[in-house]
């Protein structure tokens, strides 16, 4: 695994667009796998900006989305739909029909997950996978004791998850408590992943999950048995990691 210290949030935020403009000046016509919470927004910003200058084209590039509520239309601004084309999508000259996000609206969830596992594979699988990291360890909404061979499936979200994500909503009762995600099983075949994580609250999990055992207790942990993954973090996130 690389590790890549970061002084900051915007400079995680920075060194972590830097690792995705190259790979879509690279290969323009590749599958970025992204991801939502707050972590990527300051990378989102840095990727629009740099777009904006005209350093970066994504009217070939694919992307496909880590995850969505299940029960969220598309116009709900909690939803992951939302939240790409606000911070992202509708900023950029990426081609909406370009970019995939589960459908957590569907009348039959499970088929919406296999069906959404079909289309990452018809893409021809993901080049770059970026993710957040969750309170608990979670990646996507794969919470602790998920198997690792699972592929895009609906999940219970834990109390824990819920009550993190409570700060995007005006009351905890709002939080859907279900979501579609991607599984690790579908993260672990990304050719590449990069995850960024910051600040002093997730020092901990920082370093269970990259220097502990790896576990189905804490997901992310299976990222230490990938061949190519980047972790960005800045200096609170890795104040407990031997480095
Ligand atoms: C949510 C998302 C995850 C994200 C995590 C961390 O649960 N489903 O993909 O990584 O939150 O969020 P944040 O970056 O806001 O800490």
């Amino acid at each position: 695994m690389n590790i890549i210290k970061a002084n900051n949030y915007d400079d995680m935020s920075r060194k972590a667009a830097n690792i995705i403009s190259a790979q879509v000046i690279l290969k323009p016509d590749c599958v970025l796998g992204l991801a939502t919470g707050s972590s990527p927004l300051g990378l989102y910003s840095h990727l629009v900006e740099r777009y904006q200058q005209g350093d970066l084209d994504f009217s070939h590039t694919k992307s496909v989305n880590l995850d969505e509520y299940l029960g969220l239309t598309h116009d709900n601004p909690q939803s992951y739909y939302y939240f790409m084309n606000e911070n992202l999508f509708r900023k950029i000259n990426i081609v909406p029909e370009n970019t995939h996000i589960p459908d957590g609206t569907a009348a039959d969830a499970d088929k919406a997950c296999a069906d959404y596992e079909k289309t990452i594979q018809s893409l021809g699988g993901v080049d770059l996978q970026l993710l957040g990291l969750g309170n608990n360890g979670h990646i996507g909404f794969n919470e602790p004791e998920t198997p690792f061979e699972q592929t895009t499936h609906c999940v219970d979200l834990t109390e824990s998850t819920i009550q993190a994500n409570s700060r995007f909503f005006d009351k905890l009762e709002d939080v859907p408590t279900q979501a579609c995600t991607m599984g690790i099983k579908s993260i672990m075949m990304a050719r590449k992943i990069l995850i960024i994580v910051s600040g002093k609250g997730k020092a901990d999990i920082v370093h269970k999950a990259f220097f502990g055992p790896v576990t189905t207790s804490v997901p992310a942990s299976v990222l230490q048995l990938h061949p190519d993954v980047t972790l960005v973090a800045d200096a609170e996130a890795l104040s407990l990691c031997p480095l």
